[in-house]
């Protein structure tokens, strides 16, 4: 060990990392020693701000679950998240020439809950779910535009009101959740419920950091949607809706131009499947294109 003068800490740490087995977890390791050693010399680190994060970190564990991960938010929070997502995109796209033509991903965030009851297309989600009827339509391509017929959409959303189901009790049912497949034509359909702003779950350690930020709590309205078929990248990724509130300030950054879309708003009547809508409904139309899995 050298004398304990700030390069020398660095060197030091740098060093004992330095024969980590595995090439990719020692890549990590030094990298993200340098770069928090930089973060303390950068801000001049008092022992009273070091100690005020270890605490904020150990709250985000203590307050953590399977249905509340409050790291996964801190990650979302810091645009970590999205960090992430952009440079899985960019990667696909030097894998697969063409691939930066497919539908933007974005976060996947909290809410995610495997196992949604596959449903025939047409169906309504939103059946018992506070809020606006609307119906979603359109169809998953190939990059070519050629239709993946069998495709599976994974769909869940929060309610009107902003809720997700998982936030409503401590053993929540599932709502507003549903799988899809695709027809020949590579078209889905289903109805479900205009989705609206909501705020983050800020009752913790997160909400705490973005009230003393001055930071936004809330995101713009969207729904969620993971679409994978054999072959394919899988995508996860959001509809958001056009015109909400927090479009410019998506507590997770998440917003993409690329997934706004217009809800276009209906009169009670025959909706375009045939249903009869007794109260003015929305309907929203999107076609996703997936990215060709990179050849292994
Ligand atoms: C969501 O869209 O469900 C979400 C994403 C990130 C943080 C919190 C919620
Ligand atoms: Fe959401």
């Amino acid at each position: 060990m050298s004398d304990y003068n700030q390069d020398a800490i660095t060197k030091d740490v740098l060093a004992a990392f330095a024969s980590t087995p595995d090439p990719r977890l020692r890549e990590l390791m030094t990298a993200l020693a340098r770069h928090i050693h930089a973060f303390a010399r950068e801000v001049d680190l008092r022992p009273d701000e070091w100690l005020a994060g270890l605490k904020f970190l150990e709250a985000t564990g203590q307050i953590s679950t399977d249905k509340r991960p409050e790291f996964i938010l801190l990650s979302d929070t810091l645009g970590l998240s999205m960090m992430v997502v952009a440079l899985a995109q960019a990667r696909a796209s030097g894998q697969v020439k063409g691939a930066i033509e497919a539908t933007e991903a974005t976060v996947e965030g909290p809410f995610y809950w495997p196992g949604a009851p596959e449903l025939p297309l047409g169906s309504d989600i939103g059946e018992g779910v506070p809020g606006e009827p609307a119906f979603y339509m359109g169809r998953v391509t190939d990059l070519d535009g050629a239709p993946l017929a069998g495709a599976l959409l994974d769909v869940w959303s929060g309610d009107g009101d902003g809720k997700y189901d998982v936030q409503l009790s401590a053993t929540p049912t599932m709502r507003a959740r549903g799988r899809f497949r695709t027809d020949a034509q590579g078209r889905y359909w289903f109805w479900s419920i205009r989705p609206t702003y909501y705020p983050v779950p800020d009752d913790g350690p997160v909400g705490d950091m973005l009230r003393a930020t001055g930071r936004s709590i809330y995101r713009p309205g969207h729904i969620h949607m993971q679409i994978s078929a054999p072959g394919h990248v899988t995508l996860t990724t959001h509809l958001f809706v056009a015109g909400s509130p927090y479009l410019e300030q998506d507590a997770v950054f998440g917003k993409r131009d690329s997934l706004v879309v217009d809800f276009e708003q209906h009169p009670p009547g025959k909706a375009v499947d045939g249903r009869e809508m007794q109260a003015p409904y929305y309907s929203a139309s999107y076609d996703f294109r997936l990215a060709p899995a990179a050849a292994s």
